[in-house]
């Protein structure tokens, strides 16, 4: 497995909750999460898989909101064992996205992506493993950064290798065409980059406002790390080479 960048691990992790206030390492935070779930009619007994969950904020504030039965996956074994620690009422599993359908033995009414389908290597194999996992009829909702594609790739892009994890955007232009080689029938695309705009504007004063607090609880390379990510994100969202979307999709039924 690729060794993931400081922000990435576990500590990396634990500085972004403190950050964003809770266990989310998602651009809007609850905001986003809100926004994601507007778009569905939320049912009781429905049941949800958060994929690439992080430390579980997102799951737990899914299951208490919006009334599902929540199951999380994670390929950081640290990770997934913190929330299942944190947030016994939610099902955690610890496994590759590409690896779920082997793990994982029910089906679910909502898949959901909050900032994690960017750092899969394989997306177009994650996206078919994934529909092996919905209901007829069940929806995929993936929040994420995305690449307008106005240049050949984002300035930002990378594949990943054996010593960094991929940073891949959404890319626009063939986003589509992934979605129906995997199974999905695109439903809604909304555009969020205003929105990324303010919510790392706000990131990146917070991480300045809390320098001192940062240095004591981590380290000066995490904050200087988290600085210079959050920042080269922002210039990319301004000059509009980098994008945030909200991509709402259902699995296709075959006639
Ligand atoms: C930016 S974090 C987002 C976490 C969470 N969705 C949230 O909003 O708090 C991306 C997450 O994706 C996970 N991840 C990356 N590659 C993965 C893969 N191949 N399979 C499962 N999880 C993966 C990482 O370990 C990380 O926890």
């Amino acid at each position: 497995m690729a060794q993931r960048e400081p922000l990435r691990t576990y500590s990396g992790k634990q500085l972004v909750s403190f950050l964003r206030k809770g266990d989310f390492a998602h651009a809007g935070e609850e905001e986003a999460i809100d926004l994601a779930f507007s778009n569905f009619e939320h049912r009781p007994k429905q049941t949800i898989l958060d994929v690439g969950c992080g430390l579980g904020g997102t799951a737990d504030y899914i299951q208490k909101h919006y009334l599902g039965q929540v199951t999380g996956l994670d390929i950081e074994k640290k990770t997934i064992l913190y929330a299942q620690k944190k947030y016994p009422a939610c099902v955690f599993h610890c496994c590759d996205v590409l690896n779920a359908a082997q793990v994982i033995t029910q089906t679910f009414d909502i898949i959901c992506l909050f900032n994690s389908f960017y750092a899969f290597s394989e997306p177009l194999l994650a996206l078919r493993t994934l529909n092996k996992l919905i209901k007829v009829k069940g929806k995929i909702i993936v929040f994420d950064y995305s690449d307008p594609c106005l240049k050949e790739i984002t300035p930002l892009f990378r594949a990943g290798d054996k010593n960094t994890s991929p940073f891949m955007p959404i890319p626009l232009r063939s986003i589509d065409s992934l979605l129906a080689q995997s199974g999905w029938q695109p439903l809604k695309k909304i555009d969020l980059s205003l929105q990324y705009i303010q919510w790392y504007t706000q990131l990146i004063d917070r991480l300045l406002e809390n320098e001192n607090e940062i240095m004591r609880l981590f380290s000066q390379s995490l904050f200087q790390k988290a600085l210079e990510t959050y920042s080269s994100i922002k210039k990319s969202l301004i000059a509009g080479v980098l994008g945030g979307i909200l991509l709402c999709a259902e699995k296709r039924v075959i006639a």
